[in-house]
């Protein structure tokens, strides 16, 4: 058998594997698992890998995701966003395939959590909880930076979706002001966007917003599902098609604008 037969051979058992395991995840009954029982929260020790963001880490402290944080195949990572928060496999794709262009394991099927800190794949400028790459670290949780966000949800019960779109899109302006480097493509603003939406969809009320303030407030502080605090996964799949009519609000009210109000202004927006 030649190489390359072997090599085709194996990649297409790969990927008729992952498929199959994708259509019995999207047909299977929402298992509920027992967080507390198999999925209880720890904190990461000092060598366990962690990305810039709140939910794959959360994911991994609760043993979701590998809790080293290492060689996270998209399956995995399928698997875990549908156990842990009901998140359906084409919406964690969005973001699972862009993961793996910032692999550093050897192995293109694979990342490690920390690989996600590579700037400009996903980790961007005016994240809402990181400083940007320009002030040195990108990927810890800034209390600094998230007390510019958390300020417009203090005191609220629930965030309003026009509340969290506001509060992300001066964010984004804090940052410009204040990063001599800044970028955010267009692109980049919509991944931006869809974090927005992505807590929104998770903690809140469908596409209507309203994610709750304490259980979006445990995610980013201590990268730790709310389970305690009474949040249990939808019982119904969130699906990329609820995520992007989020993303349309959102963008209505503090997306696009944006690059078209510093266009008209001849601020540059690359
Ligand atoms: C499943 C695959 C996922 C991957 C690979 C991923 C990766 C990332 C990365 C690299 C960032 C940093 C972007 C930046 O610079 O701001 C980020 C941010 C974020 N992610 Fe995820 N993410 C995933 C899923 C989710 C899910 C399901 C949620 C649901 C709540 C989520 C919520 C967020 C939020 C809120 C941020 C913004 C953090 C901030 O701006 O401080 N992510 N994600």
């Amino acid at each position: 058998m030649s190489l390359a037969f072997k090599v085709i051979t194996s990649f297409s058992s790969i990927f008729t594997a992952t498929y199959s395991t994708i259509e019995s995840l999207i047909s299977s009954p929402n298992q509920e698992t027992n967080p507390q029982q198999n999925h209880a929260f720890q904190a990461p020790s000092p060598t366990d890998k962690r990305s810039p963001c709140p939910m794959v880490n959360a994911l991994a402290n609760h043993a979701y995701l590998p809790r080293d944080g290492s060689n996270v195949s998209l399956l995995k990572l399928i698997q875990a966003a549908k156990e842990g928060i009901n998140l359906a496999p084409d919406a964690t794709l969005i973001v699972g395939l862009k993961a793996l262009q910032t692999s550093t394991t050897g192995s293109w099927l694979t990342f490690n959590l920390d690989d996600l800190n590579k700037h400009g794949v996903i980790e961007d400028d005016a994240s809402l909880s990181r400083k940007d790459v320009f002030f040195g670290d990108n990927h810890s949780f800034s209390p600094e930076t998230w007390e510019t966000v958390f300020k417009h949800f203090r005191g609220l019960e629930k965030i309003p979706l026009e509340v969290a779109a506001k509060a992300r899109k001066e964010r984004v302006e804090g940052a410009r002001a204040s990063n001599p480097e800044f970028n955010l493509t267009d692109d980049q603003n919509r991944f931006s966007i869809l974090e927005t939406c992505l807590y929104l969809m998770v903690f809140g009320e469908g596409t209507q917003g309203n994610a709750r303030t304490d259980w979006v407030k445990v995610l980013f502080e201590e990268e730790r599902l709310p389970f305690q605090e009474g949040f249990k996964r939808s019982s119904s799949m969130l699906t990329l098609g609820q995520i992007l009519e989020l993303h349309k609000k959102v963008e209505a009210v503090g997306g696009t604008g944006l690059a078209i109000k510093w266009r008209k202004e001849g601020r540059e927006y690359k």
